[in-house]
């Protein structure tokens, strides 16, 4: 198994959640999602999680999840794809958040990339969340006064955004939807 991400704190991060599952058989490799560093038809099977979100040529890392897996395997896409309307108001607190979040899909862009790709998509859903919003900002190590502002975003959402993301305090505390995408795909045999 191979773990991989642009970053070498992230990689430290794996290597130590491995050790404690007791998970031995990972190399970890530093290396760039869009141009991945191993020759074609080499992985059984391909899963990314919580990334392409950041990634800047969207058909480049499809391009080379499809290339370096082999024919008739499967590979696992998950990362976060809430609907228009949301992600139209997300957006904004996702960059404050995080400047290096570049662009959520939703799950219907999602499909249409990956078959662009060559995938057959087998399985494809959003699976809605009740964020806690506070969390994701602690995450993050979100000053106070940012926090207060981009909450400001979301609790001013309005229209069909507003219905979607439901944003609502629990003892002073926001609460809204967050949307995960859940998607396998086929890459077809030769
Ligand atoms: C939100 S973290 C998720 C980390 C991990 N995949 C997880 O599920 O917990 C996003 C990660 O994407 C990585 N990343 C961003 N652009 C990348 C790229 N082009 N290739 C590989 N990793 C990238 C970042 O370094 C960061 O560690």
């Amino acid at each position: 198994m191979i773990g991989l991400d642009l970053t070498r704190e992230m990689l430290v991060e794996g290597r130590k959640i491995a050790a404690e599952k007791n998970i031995h058989n990972v190399d970890w490799v530093i290396g760039d999602a869009e141009h991945l560093p191993f020759q074609d038809d080499t992985f059984d099977l391909y899963a990314v999680r919580a990334a392409p979100h950041h990634f800047v040529d969207v058909d480049a890392f499809l391009a080379e999840a499809f290339r370096v897996l082999k024919p008739d395997r499967d590979a696992a896409f998950v990362d976060c794809a809430p609907p228009v309307p949301a992600r139209d108001v997300l957006h904004e607190v996702e960059v404050r958040r995080d400047p290096s979040h570049i662009r959520s899909l939703t799950v219907e862009e999602w499909v249409t990339k990956l078959e662009r790709a060559g995938f057959e998509v087998e399985a494809a859903q959003a699976r809605e969340l009740d964020w806690n919003y506070e969390e994701w900002m602690g995450n993050q190590g979100i000053a106070p006064g940012l926090s207060a502002e981009l909450a400001g975003v979301i609790e001013a959402a309005e229209g069909e955004a507003r219905v979607q993301l439901h944003p609502e305090r629990r003892d002073g505390k926001l609460w809204h939807a967050y949307w995960h995408a859940l998607i396998r795909a086929h890459k077809p045999g030769q």
